[in-house]
């Protein structure tokens, strides 16, 4: 069946900003993460926006990135951004918080305006803390996160620089959690050890903490244990929702980005290990089957 392009630019609003040859080719929003845990994050986004295609990209076989350096999380992230961008993406997400902590800004700043200052690159870690402030009742944040979140402080500094002295923030590195969702412990009984633990460390900083980010795409996977074991009262902040809302919001006042975001309602896996082993893992995240593709971007 052939398109006739006048009529699709016809009365269309995106005519504006768009040319005939974007409207052509499909543009996928592109979702990144070093591993797995992108996934909780992108389920979130697609139920909010389930009108576009998305492309995911676990990097799975350089994963975890979470005790990995500055440079070689940043030099990781670039070759995955670009990799998506070369696909079609007009805009990806960073759905790691790793990554965002370690690379979005350098890349923002530094490598977008060279490659393309039409595209763009979003974290997860502005959305959040955006929403904490109206969260907390007192103004004692913890964040759970990666050692090399945890290690980056930029939950701290994001904080800080949006409510000043009205917050106070609190690290807690959780190294294992991610291990054991990778190997499918989540639910088993070694893993309350190790939530019971970080939980404790992370109170034993501060009694007052009344809001705790799950700063890691991760731990959604533990939450019925970390709800367990959670003393009464204290709030706990999963990403997903808030990532989708933010991304929905940010869609809604840049038409230009909105505008070339093709919307097939499709969604497309690619990991840089074994296809398989991610479309087993993938429906752990997803409850849903999935198939990926095997790519590689280094
Ligand atoms: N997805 C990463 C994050 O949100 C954690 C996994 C890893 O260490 O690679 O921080």
């Amino acid at each position: 069946m052939g398109v006739n392009v006048a009529d699709m630019l016809d009365g269309n609003e995106c005519r504006e900003f768009v040319t005939l040859t974007e409207l052509l080719h499909s543009s996928p929003i592109g979702v990144f993460d070093s591993g797995y845990g992108g996934l909780t994050i992108l389920r979130e986004i697609r139920k909010r926006l389930p009108q576009y295609d998305y492309l995911y990209l676990g990097d799975n076989a350089r994963a975890p990135y979470g005790v990995r350096s500055f440079d070689v999380v940043y030099r990781f992230t670039l070759e995955a951004v670009r990799y998506l961008f070369n696909q079609g993406c007009r805009l990806v997400i960073l759905a790691c918080n790793t990554a965002s902590a370690k690379a979005l800004r350098s890349i923002q700043q530094n490598d977008l305006p060279g490659i393309d200052p039409s595209r763009r690159v979003l974290g997860v870690i502005r959305p959040t803390v955006e929403k904490v402030g109206g969260i907390t009742r007192n103004g004692n944040i913890g964040i759970f996160g990666t050692p090399g979140t945890i290690q980056s402080r930029s939950y701290e500094i994001e904080i800080e620089k949006m409510y000043g002295g009205r917050c106070h923030t609190y690290g807690q590195a959780c190294p294992m959690w991610v291990p054991l969702v990778e190997n499918e412990e989540a639910t088993g009984d070694g893993a309350d050890f190790f939530v019971k633990k970080y939980i404790t460390q992370l109170l034993a900083q501060c009694r007052e903490i009344d809001s705790v980010i799950l700063g890691c795409t991760h731990y959604p996977l533990l939450i019925d244990k970390i709800r367990h074991y959670m003393p009464q009262g204290i709030e706990i902040i999963e990403q997903g929702g808030i990532v989708a809302e933010s991304l929905a919001d940010y869609l809604h006042r840049h038409p230009e980005m909105e505008c070339r975001c093709s919307r097939g309602g499709t969604v497309k896996y690619l990991t840089t290990e074994n296809a398989g082993r991610f479309g087993d893992m993938a429906s752990l995240f997803l409850q849903e089957q999935v198939s990926a593709a095997h790519i590689d971007i280094s």
